[in-house]
């Protein structure tokens, strides 16, 4: 029996690929992972201990303890941009990224309801899943994107601050396209899609004719 079809989506902090992935698996009827959530939960594990999610012991017991059904993947706590901040942190640390590295594959061999996968994140079609089907890389100018984070953060009841958001992002970027392992950037099979000026259903229209080029139709 042929493994199960995964769509990777990779691209930097509030490029949309969370929303086009959820998309994408909706109309496929794949399961989504959203590998972001298990960086966050991480570095959130750790804060909450008064941990430093610089510290590789902190950051590793963190991700020993990370099972698929932790409560913490459910804690509306993970979207806060201190929590963002700490998952680039343990993001950067290879025990970390070894340590998620099964729960992820996991999850794409053996996925829910049996039928696909689509995972995003930062690094899937380069590392994770380097033989996935369909490989996106989600983009977008990063004043656009911190625009978009601010608003989103609003619509969850969170303070924001547009200067303060974008350079966090900036930093955040410069962090996890630099760092030794996984870094972000496009695999060389991914399909580029720049978002900055898509709105979410010209984005998805546009991943969907490249994904069924390549997987087929829903
Ligand atoms: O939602 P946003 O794009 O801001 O971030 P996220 O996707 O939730 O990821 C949070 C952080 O986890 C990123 O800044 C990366 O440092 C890290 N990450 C990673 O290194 N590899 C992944 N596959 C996913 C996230």
């Amino acid at each position: 029996m042929s493994p199960p079809p995964v769509i990777a989506i990779d691209g930097p902090a509030a490029s949309g690929k969370g929303t086009l992935a959820r998309r994408l698996a909706a109309v496929y009827g794949f399961a989504h992972l959203d590998t972001g959530a298990l960086y966050r939960a991480v570095g959130l594990l750790v804060l909450r201990a008064g941990g430093d999610p610089g510290d590789s012991g902190h950051a590793l017991a963190a991700a020993r303890a990370l099972a698929p059904d932790h409560p913490v993947l459910a804690d509306p706590a993970l979207r806060g941009e201190d929590v963002a901040h700490a998952a680039s942190q343990v993001a950067a640390l290879n025990a970390v990224r070894e340590a998620l590295l099964d729960f992820q594959r996991s999850f794409a061999a053996h996925p829910p309801g049996g039928r696909g996968a689509v995972l995003d994140g930062r690094d899937i079609g380069t590392v994770v899943c380097p033989t996935a089907g369909a490989k996106l890389f989600v983009t977008a100018g990063v004043e656009v994107r911190a625009d978009r984070r601010v608003k989103e953060l609003r619509a969850a009841g969170l303070d924001a601050i547009v200067a303060t958001v974008l350079e966090d992002m900036k930093a955040r970027d410069e962090r996890d396209s630099r760092r030794a392992v996984a870094p972000l950037r496009p695999a060389v099979d991914a399909f580029v899609l720049d978002t900055s000026a898509l709105d979410a259903d010209q984005a998805f229209a546009t991943a969907l004719v490249f994904i069924r080029s390549k997987i087929g139709p829903a």
